[in-house]
């Protein structure tokens, strides 16, 4: 955490000064993207907190094919992808072992997308208005953008 309040990651790019990755209003900062019909969306608006899970030496398909096609509507994530909860340090969204890298998040600010303003080909791509909210993947949903103050980041051991 120290590290990264000292803005201690960097985006790589050309040019000629270096500037911290990932703040906005000078604080470290984690921003998301969440469909308007995900369980997650309606989690992050209740509790206004997120924790932000990254593999470390691998991706596990299985958890990813449940947790990224599979809704909490329908079943219980923690339980059929068999993953470990550990108790958070800062807010109150627990940590998961099996993708032990770990930034618990604030949530600062949240807006939705305004889908007119997203370039043709891409809107079209991504947001089929044909297709019903409630598909895993592209539909016909704006995301809305949460900006998560990181609060807390480390390596679960
Ligand atoms: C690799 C991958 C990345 C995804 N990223 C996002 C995302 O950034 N935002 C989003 O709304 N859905 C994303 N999805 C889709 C959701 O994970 C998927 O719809 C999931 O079923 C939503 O679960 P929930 O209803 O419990 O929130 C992604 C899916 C995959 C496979």
């Amino acid at each position: 955490m120290g590290v990264l309040r000292a803005g201690g990651t960097h985006l790589a790019r050309t040019g000629a000064k270096r500037r911290p990755l990932g703040r906005v209003w000078n604080l470290p900062a984690f921003t998301v993207y969440v469909r308007e019909h995900r369980y997650t969306k309606g989690q992050l608006d209740k509790t206004g907190e997120f924790t932000i899970s990254i593999p470390m030496g691998g991706i596990d398909a299985k958890i990813n094919q449940i947790c990224g096609m599979q809704s909490g509507y329908n079943i219980d994530k923690v339980q059929e992808a068999g993953l470990t909860l550990e108790e958070p340090e800062a807010i109150k969204t627990p940590g998961i072992k099996e993708y032990p890298l770990t930034l618990e998040c604030r949530i600062l600010y949240s807006q939705e997308q305004e889908l007119p303003r997203i370039p043709k080909d891409i809107r079209e791509r991504n947001y089929p208005q044909d297709v019903d909210g409630t598909a895993p993947l592209a539909n016909r949903d704006a995301h809305t953008m949460y900006i998560g103050q990181i609060v807390a980041a480390y390596i679960i051991r």
